[in-house]
C-alpha cells in the first residue's frame, strides 16, 4: 500500500542530489512521479549549498508547493517551528557534509552535521509525531538518505548488502554510520517509522565541483590538470542522480517501515577508466583536441584511507519493490557533460564563492 506523504521536509534540499529530488518530485526531471503535496526545503546554505539551483521551482511553485527555510538541522528551536508551521508528515533527510576529502582536513563539521544534526531532527520529530495518547503516530515517514560508504571498502569481489557490518574507515563515512545507527535506534526505542537507504556514488547536473567527475569536466574545459589519486586504480559504483531519487521515491512511497534498502548503479568503473571514457566525451562535445584533454592527467599522492572498491548489491529493491535503473551510464555521463557546459553562470557562481578559496587553499590551483 502507498503512504500518503503530504507535507515534505526536504533537508540539504539546496545541494546536489537534494535540487534534483526537488525537481523530480514537482515535474521538473524527465520522469513525472504522481505528488500533489508540498515540499519545504530547509537548508543552510552552507559553501555546497545554492538556492539559484531552485530558481525556476521557486517561481513556478514557491509559496503554494515550494518553500524555502534558510536554517541549521542543528538548530533545535529552528526545526522545531519548521515541523509545527508547514504540519510536516514527511522527512526525507539529505543534508550533510558529503565530501571525503574535506573530511579528513577537518571532520569536525561533520560531526556537527553528520551526526548532531541528525539526531536534533530525529529527536524533534521523536516530539512532533506523538498523538494524543503520546503513542508515536505510524502515518508518518522519516526517511534517511545514506551511503555504501559506511560498509568499508571491498577487495577485487564481492558486493555490500543490507545485512553487510559497517566498518567505515574516512571521517565522512564514519559520521554517516552514526547517523544510520541513531535512526535504527530511534526505530527500535520509540518506533519512529524510518527508513535507510545507502546509495553508490551519484553523478549529474548541479553537482559540486570537488567531487571526480564535475571536477575533471571543469578542468578539461579549463585546461586544467587531471588530478587523480594513486594509482587510478579504486573502483566505484556510479548511479545516474535521477535513478537514485526515483529509488528514494520509490521507497519512501512503498518500503517497509524500519527496514534499509540499497540503492546502486550496478555499473563498476576504475577511475582511470571513467576518466578515460569521460575525456572521449567531453572532446566530441566541446570541439578539444581528445590528445591534448589526455595529455592534463596528473597522477598526485593517493588519499589517505583511500577506500578500494565500492559495489552495491540492490536486488532487495529491485525484487520487493520493482526499481530499477533507466539512465545507461553513456546517456547519463552525455548528459552531464551537456549541462556543465551550458551552465557556466552556475558554474561560475561557485568557482567565485567561498568553495574556490578553500580548494585553492588546501590544494593549490585545482
Ligand atoms: P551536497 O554536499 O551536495 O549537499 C549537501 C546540502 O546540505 C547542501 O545544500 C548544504 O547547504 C546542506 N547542509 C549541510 N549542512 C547543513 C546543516 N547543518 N543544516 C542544513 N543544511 C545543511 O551533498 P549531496 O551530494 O547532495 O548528498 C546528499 C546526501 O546524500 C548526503 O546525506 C550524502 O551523504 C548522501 N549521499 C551522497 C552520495 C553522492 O554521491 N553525492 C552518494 C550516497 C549518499
Ligand atoms: P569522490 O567524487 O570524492 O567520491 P567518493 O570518495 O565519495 O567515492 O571520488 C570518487 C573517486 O575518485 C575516489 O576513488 C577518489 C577519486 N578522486 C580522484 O582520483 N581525484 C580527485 O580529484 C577526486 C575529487 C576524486
Amino acid at each position: 500500500m502507498k503512504r500518503k506523504l503530504t507535507n515534505i521536509l526536504v533537508t540539504g534540499g539546496a545541494g546536489f542530489i537534494g535540487v534534483n529530488f526537488i525537481r523530480f518530485l514537482l515535474g521538473e526531471g524527465s520522469s513525472k512521479p504522481d505528488y500533489k503535496g508540498r515540499i519545504i526545503n530547509l537548508d543552510a546554505l552552507t559553501y555546497a549549498g545554492n538556492a539559484a539551483s531552485l530558481n525556476s521551482i521557486e517561481k513556478s511553485f514557491g509559496g503554494t508547493r515550494y518553500f524555502f527555510e534558510k536554517g541549521d538541522i542543528g538548530d533545535h528551536a529552528f526545526v522545531e517551528a519548521v515541523f509545527q508551521k508547514y504540519s510536516i508528515d514527511t522527512v526525507v533527510h539529505f543534508a550533510a557534509e558529503s565530501h571525503v576529502d574535506r573530511s579528513i582536513l577537518g571532520p569536525e563539521a561533520f560531526i556537527k552535521t553528520n551526526v548532531l544534526g541528525t539526531f536534533t531532527l530525529l529527536d524533534v520529530a521523536r516530539n512532533a509525531w506523538k498523538d494524543s495518547a503520546g503513542q508515536i503516530r505510524q502515518d508518518v515517514l522519516f526517511h534517511h538518505i545514506s551511503t555504501d560508504e559506511v560498509y568499508g571498502s571491498l577487495g577485487e569481489t564481492g558486493y555490500f548488502t543490507e545485512t553487510t557490518p559497517y566498518d567505515p574507515r574516512s571521517p565522512y563515512s564514519a559520521s554517516k554510520a552514526a547517523s544510520d545507527h541513531l535512526v535504527m535506534a530511534y526505530r527500535h526505542t520509540y518506533n519512529l517509522p524510518i527508513i535507510l537507504s545507502n546509495c553508490s556514488n551519484n553523478y549529474g547536473p548541479y553537482q559540486f565541483p570537488e567531487k571526480l567527475i564535475p571536477l575533471m569536466v571543469l578542468n578539461m574545459l579549463e585546461d586544467k590538470p587531471l588530478p587523480v589519486y594513486g594509482d587510478g586504480k579504486n573502483i566505484r559504483d556510479w548511479l545516474y542522480v535521477e535513478d537514485h531519487n526515483s529509488a528514494v521515491w520509490t521507497i519512501m512511497q512503498n518500503g517497509k517501515t524500519g527496514e534499509k534498502y540499497n540503492i546502486g548503479g550496478e555499473n563498476e568503473w576504475e577511475n582511470i577508466k571513467l576518466l578515460n571514457a569521460l575525456i572521449e566525451i567531453v572532446a566530441k562535445k566541446s570541439g578539444k583536441d581528445v590528445e591534448k584533454i589526455r595529455s592534463l592527467i596528473t597522477y598526485v599522492k593517493d588519499r589517505p584511507g583511500h577506500d578500494r572498491r565500492y559495489a552495491i548489491d540492490c536486488s532487495k529493491l529491485k525484487k520487493e519493490l520493482g526499481w530499477k535503473q533507466t539512465v545507461s551510464f553513456e546517456e547519463g555521463l552525455g548528459r552531464t557533460v551537456d549541462w556543465y557546459l551550458s551552465n557556466r553562470e552556475w558554474i561560475n557562481d561557485i568557482r567565485s564563492g567561498e568553495y574556490q578559496h578553500w580548494v585553492e587553499k588546501n590544494y593549490g590551483v585545482r
